[in-house]
């Protein structure tokens, strides 16, 4: 079994259709682990996104994640990393295919949102390999904070 964190990020809370992209990972078969709403300072936003801070874009990035709370989840899977990533699709909202969450409810292309010099809004993040995901999600979760019980389908369909 493999773990991923999903973020629905400000924008998505902001734009109130958390419950909308849970239900895309309920849905698929994705299980929740664990869930809480957080509000991210810089201080933490270095953390997360520690592998951006020297870009170019990492000021903009900083300022739009830590502009509200988020909600951060973590979901299993056999293929959870994968799967999860699949669903999101593109970082570029306006190249993202239809059907991906940020293809199907964003539409930021680069060319604009680094001329105005502000972050890219794609709504959700979501741990781009293994390696990051056993990282991000030891960041995020207490080991206390993900649960195991059983689903629905493990009880009585499988
Ligand atoms: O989120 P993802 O893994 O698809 O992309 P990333 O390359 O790891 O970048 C992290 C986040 O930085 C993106 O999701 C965007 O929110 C933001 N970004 C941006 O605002 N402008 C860029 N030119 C590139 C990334
Ligand atoms: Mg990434």
């Amino acid at each position: 079994m493999e773990r991923t964190l999903v973020l629905l990020k400000p924008d998505t809370i902001q734009r109130s259709f958390a419950g909308e992209l849970i239900t895309r990972f309920e849905k698929v078969g994705l299980k929740i682990v664990g869930m809480k709403m957080v509000w991210v300072n810089e201080e933490f936003s270095k953390k997360h996104y520690a592998a951006h801070i020297e870009k170019k874009f990492y000021p903009g990035l900083q300022a739009m994640i830590t502009e509200g709370p988020v909600v951060a989840i973590v979901v299993e899977a056999p293929h959870a990393v994968s799967q999860v990533r699949k669903m999101v699709g593109g970082t570029e909202p306006k190249s993202a295919q239809p059907g991906t969450i940020r293809g199907d409810y964003a539409q930021h292309s680069y060319e604009y949102t680094d001329g105005k010099g502000i972050s890219i809004k794609n709504l959700i993040h979501a741990s781009g390999n293994a390696e990051e995901a056993k990282i991000e999600v030891e960041l995020w979760f207490k080991p206390e904070e993900i649960h195991t019980y059983k689903t629905v389908h493990e009880i009585h369909v499988f």
